[in-house]
C-alpha cells in the first residue's frame, strides 16, 4: 500500500500511519474474511454439468459467455473449476500441478484470461490426501498449495472432504484458511464438508460459506441413494435440510445448500422455484449449467434482477418459513429499508389456488427483531416474476401457483 508522507511532528505522523494501517486491515486485509462475500457470492462451477470433463477451453468459453450474456451485469463474478483439474501426481518437490493435457497453458494463464474479462477464477481442492475424484488433495501441503493458488492469481477455493482419515474438520479447515490468509491475497474460502460436523457452529471466521448438505442433483423432489451414507438430494429435500440454520448465516458467512441446477433438466417452473428459494435462503448463487449453450428461459431465470436483489440484499438475513399446509409453504424474508419479500411455494405437482389476507397475518422474525404490521402499515405488493403490481396489503392476495412453482412477492412501504 502506498502511504502519503506528511511533514508534521513525529507523534502526529505516527498516529496518522497507525490510522492508515488500521483502516487497511479493517477493510481490505486478508486477516478479515468477512470483507469477502458481504452478500452471497455469485458465479459458476463446472461440477454439476461437466463433472470431470474440465479443460482450459471450457473455462475460457464459460468466462466469455458470462462476460457477454448478461450474467456479469447481473452480479455473477466467479468462474470456478471443480475437481479433476489437477495432474495425477505432484511434482518431485510436492508442488501441485494442473493436468497437462486439459490445462496445457497452466492455471496462471487461465486466471489472467478470466481476469481480463473482469471476472475471477476459482479452484478446488480437498482437506484429505485425495480429492473425491482421486487427484492429490491438500493434506500436509496446505501452505504450499495456498501459495501456488495465490501466485497463479486464484480468487476462490472450494475445499472438499474426501479421504480425510482421522482429520477433524474444524482444525483441517482452519489450517487451510490460515494458509490462504497468510498469502496476503483475498481468496474466498468455500467449505464443502456437507454439513457433517455442523460447520455453521464453528466456521464463521474460517471461511465465507459452508455446505449444509450432501450433493444436489437436477430433480425437484427426490433422492438418489448410492448406498452407505452417500445420497444425492433434490431441491425440496435440500430445502427441508436448512431447518434451524438461518440464524448462523450473515454477511461474510453463508449457509451453502449447494450449487444451482437451473438449466440442467428440470422444468421451467422447477428451475424458477429452485432459483427463487436459493435467493430467499441467501445461498451462494453458483450456476451449474452450460453457460455457452442455454435457452432464453434459463438465462432469464438466472439473471432476474428483482429476484437476485433479494439474495443480495445488504441485511443478509435468510427467509423464515411462516406456514406450511397441504404442500403450500409461505416464506418471508426481511429486507433493507423495512421491506419484505414473500415466497409461496407449491410443492405439489398440481396447481393450487391461494388466498392471503394480509391483515389477518402477523410475521415475527426473531433474528432481525422485526414484525410485519399489516393491520397498521400498508405495503405495495409486487409480483416479481410477472413484473406486475398487485395493489396493496389492504386487499387480500389471491393467486394460482402452478405445480412445483413459486409466487415471489415484494412488499415495500
Ligand atoms: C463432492 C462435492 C461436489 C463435487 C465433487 C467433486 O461430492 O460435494 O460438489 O465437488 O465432490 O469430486
Amino acid at each position: 500500500m502506498k502511504r502519503i508522507v506528511l511533514i508534521v511532528n513525529g507523534a502526529a505522523c505516527a498516529s496518522v500511519i497507525m490510522l492508515l494501517c488500521t483502516a487497511c486491515v479493517c477493510t481490505h486485509g486478508p486477516e478479515k474474511p468477512g470483507a469477502l462475500a458481504l452478500t452471497p457470492q455469485m458465479g459458476w462451477n463446472s461440477w454439476n454439468k461437466f463433472q470431470g470433463s474440465v479443460s482450459e477451453q471450457l473455462i475460457r468459453e464459460t468466462a466469455d459467455a458470462m462476460a457477454t450474456n448478461g450474467m456479469k451485469e447481473a452480479g455473477y463474478q466467479y468462474v470456478n473449476i471443480d475437481d479433476l483439474w489437477q495432474a495425477q501426481q505432484r511434482d518431485a518437490r510436492g508442488n501441485i500441478l494442473a493436468d497437462p493435457t486439459r490445462f496445457p497453458s497452466g492455471i496462471k494463464a487461465l486466471a489472467d484470461y478470466v481476469h481480463s474479462k473482469g471476472l475471477k477464477l476459482g479452484i478446488y481442492s480437498d482437506a484429505g490426501a485425495h480429492t473425491c475424484g482421486g487427484r492429490p488433495g491438500s493434506r500436509d501441503h496446505e501452505t504450499q498449495d495456498a501459495q501456488a493458488y495465490a501466485s497463479w492469481g486464484v480468487d476462490y477455493l472450494k475445499y472438499d472432504w474426501c479421504d480425510v482419515g482421522d482429520l477433524k474438520a474444524p482444525a483441517a479447515y482452519k489450517k487451510m484458511s490460515d494458509a490462504l490468509r497468510a498469502t496476503g491475497r483475498p481468496i474466498l474460502f468455500s467449505l464443502c464438508e456437507w454439513g457433517t460436523s455442523k460447520p455453521w457452529t464453528w466456521a464463521k471466521d474460517v471461511g465465507q460459506s459452508w455446505r449444509t448438505t450432501g450433493d444436489i442433483f437436477a430433480k425437484f423432489d427426490g433422492i438418489i441413494d448410492h448406498g452407505g451414507k452417500w445420497k444425492d438430494y433434490g431441491v425440496l429435500q435440500i430445502l427441508d435440510m436448512q431447518a434451524g440454520l438461518r440464524k448462523y448465516a450473515g454477511p461474510g458467512h453463508w449457509n451453502d445448500p449447494d450449487m444451482l441446477e437451473v438449466g440442467n433438466g428440470m422444468s421451467e417452473n422447477e428451475d424458477r422455484a429452485h432459483f427463487t428459494l436459493w435467493c430467499f435462503l441467501d445461498a451462494p448463487l453458483i450456476s451449474g449449467n452450460d453457460l455457452r449453450h442455454m435457452n432464453p428461459e434459463t438465462l432469464k431465470i438466472l439473471t432476474d434482477k428483482d429476484i437476485i436483489a433479494l439474495n443480495q440484499d445488504p441485511l443478509g438475513i435468510e427467509a423464515l418459513k411462516y406456514s406450511a399446509q397441504d404442500g403450500v409453504e409461505v416464506w418471508f424474508k426481511p429486507l433493507a429499508h423495512g421491506a419484505w419479500a414473500m415466497c409461496v411455494l407449491n410443492r405439489n405437482k398440481e396447481p393450487r389456488q391461494i388466498t392471503f389476507d394480509w391483515r389477518n397475518e402477523k410475521v415475527t422474525d426473531d433474528i432481525s427483531k422485526r414484525k410485519t404490521k399489516f393491520d397498521t402499515t400498508t405495503y405495495r405488493v409486487r409480483d416479481l416474476w410477472k413484473k406486475q403490481d398487485l395493489g396493496t396489503t389492504e386487499t387480500p392476495l389471491s393467486a394460482e401457483v402452478p405445480g412445483h412453482d413459486v409466487l415471489a412477492i415484494r412488499l415495500d412501504k
